[in-house]
């Protein structure tokens, strides 16, 4: 089996939907291993847990990053993660971890990437006046949302859009896009070529 760590910070409703498509078989061959959440009040832990997933806490409580992160590499190694899927985990992770587990780790981001990358991205592209934003899925690498892209969803912004409205039709092809990437993933389908991500050739092909 393939394992997921999903790390969550709050709502959690990519971690729900990743674990529905593993459920559904859209992520064929893969499990749920751990959900971690870095806030003990994060609505998506009751959520998991009542689906029976696997939670763990781990809070900062004023510690270095370096160290908070080691306290998450241990659980996903406890738990013997192969893939980290950051699912609204609103923390930046350390050079190390992102170091032991390159390639292993993908983030869903409320944005067409490279445009709006960080915070508040859905009022970041209404402010800009674009006509199409969206969601990407990418490997994350050491630079804030600039990780190898797997695959992207647009969306169009309605003139009558207010945040609320935008990030609920985003989030909608988010639940989408980060299964079908993951699945992608799981199945050992990509390889990454510079900053590319691209399918491997099937054999016979
Ligand atoms: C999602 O829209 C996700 O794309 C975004 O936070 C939300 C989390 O919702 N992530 C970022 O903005 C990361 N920069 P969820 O907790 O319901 O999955």
């Amino acid at each position: 089996m393939f394992r997921l760590g999903i790390l969550i910070s709050g709502r959690g409703s990519n971690m729900l939907a990743l674990s529905d498509a593993v459920r559904d078989g859209v992520i064929p061959g893969a499990e749920v291993g751990v959900v971690i959440s870095d806030k003990a009040c994060a609505a998506g832990l009751e959520r998991a847990a009542e689906r029976g997933l696997k939670t763990v806490v781990i809070e900062r409580r004023g510690r270095s990053r370096v160290e908070h992160d080691q306290e998450i590499h241990a659980a996903l190694v406890e738990h013997r993660v192969d893939l980290v899927c950051l699912a609204g985990y609103m923390r930046l992770l350390s050079a190390d971890f992102i170091e032991a587990f390159r390639g292993r780790i993908v983030n869903i981001h409320p944005s067409l990437l490279p445009a709006f990358p960080g915070l508040d991205a859905q009022a970041a592209a209404i402010r800009y006046g674009v006509r199409w934003t969206g969601c990407t899925v990418h490997f994350v690498d050491e630079d804030l949302d600039a990780g190898p892209i797997i695959l992207q969803q647009p969306v169009p912004v309605q003139e009558d859009d207010t945040v609320e409205t935008l990030s609920a039709r985003i989030l909608k092809e988010e639940h989408h896009i980060y299964a079908q990437a993951v699945a992608l993933v799981a199945g050992g389908e990509l390889k990454i070529e510079g900053r590319r991500v691209l399918l491997k050739k099937k054999e016979g092909n």
